[in-house]
């Protein structure tokens, strides 16, 4: 009795932390908001960014906008080829490097601590934007697959790119700042996020508060 005891006491403590080190975001809002067009009327990049964090609510409203799932099937905001969901967005603010779980609308956390400054080459406003996301493309979810690798390339970038403009037009229909970068050191940045085999960065972003 007492063995079995200390068994589910050391397995609460130690196996279930270990393997969901993820944070539940609340759940996002989908409703109201700036009309589209004059989210698109807004849209624009802006390198200037208030020092101050988002909310969790907001943090959460800006995934689901950027990449979240929209349907019961699973599939998402932006059009995926094939249904293959190869595009991962991780989020690097100044608590720390967290990739987005959008099926299950959760954080898992990568490493802690203020890292935004490594998803660049040197452009110090990227300190100061609230969340730097960052565009991961796995090929990895395409082995076995006849499709061409190019194609698997290309369609990675336009992938990317959809989320990359829904993150510009939530961000413009809250008043808040945004630039989409393609300067970046690749090898850092993966380390950073610990990326395997397949998957590489194909841009970051940063967004936040006007100062
Ligand atoms: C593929 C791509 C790469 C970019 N890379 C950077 C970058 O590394 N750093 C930066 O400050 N802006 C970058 N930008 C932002 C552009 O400079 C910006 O979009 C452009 O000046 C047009 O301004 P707009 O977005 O306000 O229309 C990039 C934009 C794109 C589309």
């Amino acid at each position: 009795m007492m063995r079995k005891f200390f068994a589910l006491v050391l397995a609460v403590t130690f196996v279930v932390p270990a393997a969901w080190a993820g944070e539940a975001l609340p759940v996002p809002e989908k409703t109201g908001g700036m009309s589209l067009l004059q989210a698109l009327s807004e849209r624009h990049s802006s390198r200037e960014f208030a020092d101050t964090d988002l909310t969790p609510q907001q943090l959460s409203n800006l995934l689901w906008a950027t990449a979240g799932v929209n349907r019961a099937d699973g599939k998402r905001v932006y059009p995926v080829a094939l249904g293959i969901q190869d595009t991962f967005v991780y989020v690097l603010n100044r608590k720390g490097v967290y990739k987005y779980d959008p099926a299950a609308n959760v954080l898992t956390l990568i490493e802690k601590g203020d890292h935004r400054m490594e998803t660049t080459l040197g452009q110090n406003f990227v300190g100061r934007a609230a969340v730097n996301l960052a565009y991961v493309h796995d090929t990895s979810l395409w082995e076995g697959k006849k499709t061409p690798e190019e194609l698997i390339h290309q369609w990675g970038f336009v992938h990317t790119g959809a989320a990359v403009q829904n993150a510009y037009l939530y961000a413009a229909s809250q008043g808040w700042n945004a630039v989409v970068r393609g300067s970046f050191d690749q090898e850092k940045l993966s380390g950073l996020l610990k990326l395997s085999k397949g998957q590489s960065v194909m841009m970051v972003q940063s967004i936040g508060p006007k100062p």
